[in-house]
């Protein structure tokens, strides 16, 4: 069956074939995916299901009236701008109470032996550390996703949802017409290091732990971003008005065959004792799992005896969740070090008697800051804990005082910067503190250079942090402007750069020279702004010198741009030295400003929304929605009651046409839209 899918021709098939070919096709895609995620049996290889994706996806396109909301090619994400919406909870977000002891277990057990006089059932589940998301599904297809936000209302965050690929967009069997699924969504270990990794390349802050980097994920504005980051979810709990059984155990059993990815770790215990001996079997069992657990959750399993325990403000009675312990060791401070980052922030470190912590030896943990030292009361020698949290590196979270002998020692906190010397600042709203000597201090000018040459800044490739250091030594670099003066005689004598890389190197940074715009301006590296928060300011500030001459009152308008980012900005361009180096770039030939598309031409479309829909003899799809930017108007995704215009081409979404009839909204060929811009 399979050797037929491949071998169909797509290219001459009308209406009614593609009609049938996708159909057939997104079944045959949604089997995988169950084979793939909930049964973790594949059927076919990665290869052969990307063809598959890949075949829908083109007659899609051919075809958009074809494209439904639960097409597995949804899952690939798309470019729009989803501000997020926020939506009322129809059954609140409740969340969970905790404990930590065995005799908090015993009394929560006390409790409900009262209430449903001893005759009951638990149900044990790991408690996945991620970030908590309701799914609603009606006849069969997943509507909306939304984050918890405060309980009562949260983000609908449906079109970053829908990347995930174990997420079911439809499901199969015999479920109720309407109801709701909440989990967890979380970042799997490989995928956390591997996005880490390429931060870390990039040049960009990493992640603190796994759960941090799904808040942020879930969060981007661009769901194609968020299916390259590799999220996974396991989901908990069913609700609704007519679900299948009177008890949560059968209920995700039940979910399971529909297709949702159900914990296979779920367990019903008689007893608080069994409920203990899940919690130390998974205590130790976890540190193998390939994603983060912080606890187990114990519910009551009849859905009778939970409405009877009913709920309280915050949390329902009939759950609680048993918090693991952080993994803790107790080893000896022998020194700090004080370390410089690429952006002159300092960070305090402990070197430590080597210690064993959660599988690996420890000889150094984070101090944080001057703050931190002196609320915990850190000396050198001090006997003090170190903790394991998901960070980065290890903690140091407290001292031992027991153990304090007449040998510990309280330590200066530093005052000058250890690197060049320069005084320290630090701004009343910063924990850390800072060398201000951003172009004279040796990590943050290699720094500032191994950002600038990154992957997502400048992409000049060649150039590891091992050869900047070289050119720096050889003083041909001192900062990101030296490099478009380097010759490729000058690396020759350099060791270890033979005639073909020295040719790269040149060649690399000559082509960098075509880097658009916005990137440039990530590159040169000013505190707080990131990719996105450049892409930001370019779509309002066209060019440096735009930029450089905005004020602090220009830049706050700027979406996502707050006083913290306005004023780094500020700062930076303040700065003789910088506006030295970003002269010399200029002079260079690098791109300084958007591109003549990008540039405004009328206000004739000011205040008009536009949905973009079928094919068009002038212009490409791209070319219309750019050509709406340029006069003033705005492209959005979806009709609505306020969507000014359907600019419908040939083949345009028949679901489109219908939707604008009857929410009244105008709808014009390309004749008419051309009227509207030449007015
Ligand atoms: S049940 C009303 N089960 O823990 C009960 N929650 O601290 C709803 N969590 O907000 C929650 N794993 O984000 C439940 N197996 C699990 C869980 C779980 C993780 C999270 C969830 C919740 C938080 C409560």
């Amino acid at each position: 069956m399979i050797i037929l899918v491949f071998l169909h021709k797509i290219k001459t098939m009308d209406f009614t074939d593609a009609k049938i070919r996708s159909e057939n096709l997104r079944k045959v895609i949604e089997q995988h995916n169950r084979s793939y995620y909930v049964d973790a049996n594949p059927a076919i290889s990665d290869f052969e299901y990307d063809l598959l994706v890949k075949e829908l996806e083109t007659i899609e396109k051919e075809y958009p009236e074809l494209q439904t909301a639960d097409s597995p090619t949804q899952r690939i994400g798309n470019d729009i701008n989803n501000a997020f919406v926020q939506i009322k909870h129809k059954y609140p977000m409740l969340s969970l109470g905790n404990t930590y002891t065995e005799s908090d277990l015993n009394d929560f057990d006390q409790r409900v032996r009262k209430i449903t006089e001893n005759n009951f059932e638990y149900v044990c589940e790991l408690k996945f550390d991620g970030i908590s998301i309701s799914l609603t599904y009606k006849n069969g297809i997943l509507q909306q996703a939304v984050t918890r936000g405060d309980g009562e209302k949260g983000d609908d965050v449906t079109a970053n949802i829908r990347t995930i690929r174990n997420i079911p967009l439809k499901i199969y069997g015999d479920y109720p017409d309407e109801f709701e699924i909440r989990g967890e969504i979380f970042m799997p270990h490989s995928s956390f290091e591997r996005l880490n990794k390429e931060r870390a390349d990039a040049g960009e802050t990493l992640f603190a732990n796994p759960r941090n980097a799904t808040a942020g994920t879930i969060k981007l504005q661009n769901s194609s971003q968020v299916a390259k980051r590799g999220l996974d979810c396991f989901l908990y709990y069913l609700l609704g008005e007519n679900l299948p059984h009177s008890n949560h155990y059968d209920n995700l059993q039940e979910a399971k065959k529909w297709g949702f990815p159900i914990s296979q770790n779920v367990q019903k215990c008689q007893t608080i004792q069994q409920v203990t001996d899940y919690i130390n079997y998974w205590d130790e069992a976890r540190k193998k799992l390939p994603y983060d657990t912080d606890g187990v959750v114990i519910k009551i399993n009849n859905t009778e005896q939970q409405e009877e325990l009913g709920v309280t403000a915050k949390s329902p009675r009939w759950a609680i969740a048993y918090k693991f312990k952080a993994e803790q060791a107790i080893t000896k401070l022998l020194s700090v070090d004080f370390q410089v980052g690429r952006t002159g922030a300092i960070t305090p470190v402990a070197n430590l008697q080597p210690v064993l912590l959660a599988g690996t030896t420890v000889k150094r943990a984070s101090l944080h800051n001057q703050e931190q030292i002196n609320i915990l009361d850190i000396r050198i020698s001090d006997m003090v804990i170190v903790e394991k949290g998901g960070e980065i590196i290890p903690k140091i979270v407290g001292v031992d005082k027991s153990h304090r002998t007449g040998d510990s020692k309280e330590f200066e906190y530093i005052t000058h910067c250890p690197e060049c010397g320069t005084k320290l600042e630090r701004e009343e709203s910063e924990a850390k503190h800072f060398c201000p000597n951003e172009n004279g201090c040796h990590p943050q000018i290699i720094g500032k250079i191994e950002h600038f040459i990154s992957r997502k800044a400048m992409a000049i490739d060649g150039l590891g942090a091992e050869t900047i250091e070289l050119l720096y030594k050889n003083s041909l670099i001192n900062n990101v402007a030296d490099l478009y003066d380097l010759k490729k005689e000058q690396l020759l004598p350099l060791e270890r750069i033979a005639e073909k890389s020295a040719e790269n190197i040149i060649k690399s940074i000559e082509d960098s020279k075509n880097i658009e715009f916005q990137r440039v301006l990530f590159a040169i590296g000013i505190r707080f702004v990131g990719e996105t928060t450049a892409k930001k300011i370019v779509e309002k500030l066209h060019s440096i010198d735009e930029i450089m001459s905005a004020n602090e009152e220009q830049l706050l308008q700027i979406d996502e741009i707050g006083e913290r980012i306005a004023q780094s900005i500020i700062k930076y361009f303040a700065n003789q030295k910088n506006q030295e180096i970003v002269q010399r770039l200029r002079d260079a030939g690098l791109q300084m400003k958007t591109k003549e598309v990008f540039n405004k031409i009328s206000d004739k479309l000011k205040g008009m929304s536009f949905v973009v829909s079928g094919t068009f003899t002038s212009y490409s799809r791209d070319e219309l929605k750019q050509i709406i930017e340029q006069h003033g108007g705005k492209n959005v995704s979806a009709i609505s009651a306020s969507t000014s215009y359907l600019l419908a081409g040939e083949k345009s979404g028949q679901m489109k046409i219908e939707k604008a009839n009857r929410l009244k909204v105008k709808i014009i060929d390309e004749n008419q839209f051309n009227e509207l811009i030449n007015k």
